[in-house]
C-alpha cells in the first residue's frame, strides 16, 4: 500500500527550514504532498495560487512532492485523502506546546490511524519564520540563504509592486 504523507502550512512564503523539512520527510514516504492552508484570518504577502507556485517550483526536484491547497479542517483533508502521517517541524521549545495541542486535537478529528509525525529542524534554521523573512525583506535586509533564491527574487518583485 501506498504510504503517502501531508506537510500543511500558510508557507507565506516557503523557506529553507519548510524545505530542509520537506527535503527529509519526503525520503520516509512514498508520496509526500506539501498542502497550503487557506486561513482567512491571516493576511499574506503572497496569494494561495503563488504560494502553491513558489513551493512547486523551489520542490521541483524532489520526485515524489505534489503541492496542494485545501481551506478547512486539516482533519477533513487528511479524512478524504488517506494520508498515513501527518509531518510537523519543531523548531524550539516554544513550538512543542502548540503542536502537541494541535496533534491531540487532530488525532481526536483523524478517521483512520493518521500519526502526526515531528521532525526537529535542522539548527542551521531553527530561527526562520516566514513573518521574520517578511519582515527583514521589507526593511531592505538580506534574507540570501534564509529562503530558496527564487523566493529571494520573488519577495523582492513583490515588495517592488506594494
Ligand atoms: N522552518 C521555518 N519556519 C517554520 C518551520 C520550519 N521548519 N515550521 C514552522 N515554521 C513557521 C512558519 O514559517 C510560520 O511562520 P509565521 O507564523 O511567521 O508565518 C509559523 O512557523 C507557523 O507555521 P505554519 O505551519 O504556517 O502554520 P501554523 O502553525 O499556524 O498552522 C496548520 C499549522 C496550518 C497545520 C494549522 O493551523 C491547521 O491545521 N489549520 C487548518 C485548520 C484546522 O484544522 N484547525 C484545527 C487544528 S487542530
Amino acid at each position: 500500500m501506498e504510504r503517502k504523507a501531508l506537510y500543511a502550512g500558510s508557507f507565506d512564503p516557503i523557506t529553507n527550514g519548510h524545505l530542509n523539512i520537506i527535503e527529509r520527510a519526503a525520503k520516509m514516504y512514498d508520496s509526500f504532498t506539501v498542502a497550503v492552508v487557506v486561513n482567512p484570518n491571516k493576511k499574506g504577502l503572497f496569494t494561495i495560487d503563488e504560494r502553491v507556485e513558489i513551493i512547486r517550483r523551489v520542490t521541483e526536484h524532489i520526485p515524489n512532492v505534489s503541492v496542494d491547497k485545501f481551506d478547512g479542517l486539516l482533519a477533513d483533508y487528511v479524512n478524504s485523502n488517506g494520508f498515513a502521517a501527518v509531518v510537523r517541524g519543531l523548531r524550539v521549545t516554544t513550538d512543542f506546546e502548540n503542536e502537541l495541542q494541535m496533534a491531540q486535537m487532530n488525532a481526536r478529528l483523524f478517521n483512520g490511524d493518521t500519526e502526526t509525525v515531528f521532525l526537529m529542524t535542522d539548527p542551521e534554521y531553527s530561527f526562520i519564520s516566514s513573518s521574520l523573512i517578511k519582515e527583514v525583506a521589507s526593511y531592505g535586509g538580506s534574507v540570501d540563504g534564509l529562503v530558496p533564491e527564487y523566493v529571494v527574487s520573488r519577495i523582492r518583485s513583490k515588495l517592488e509592486e506594494e
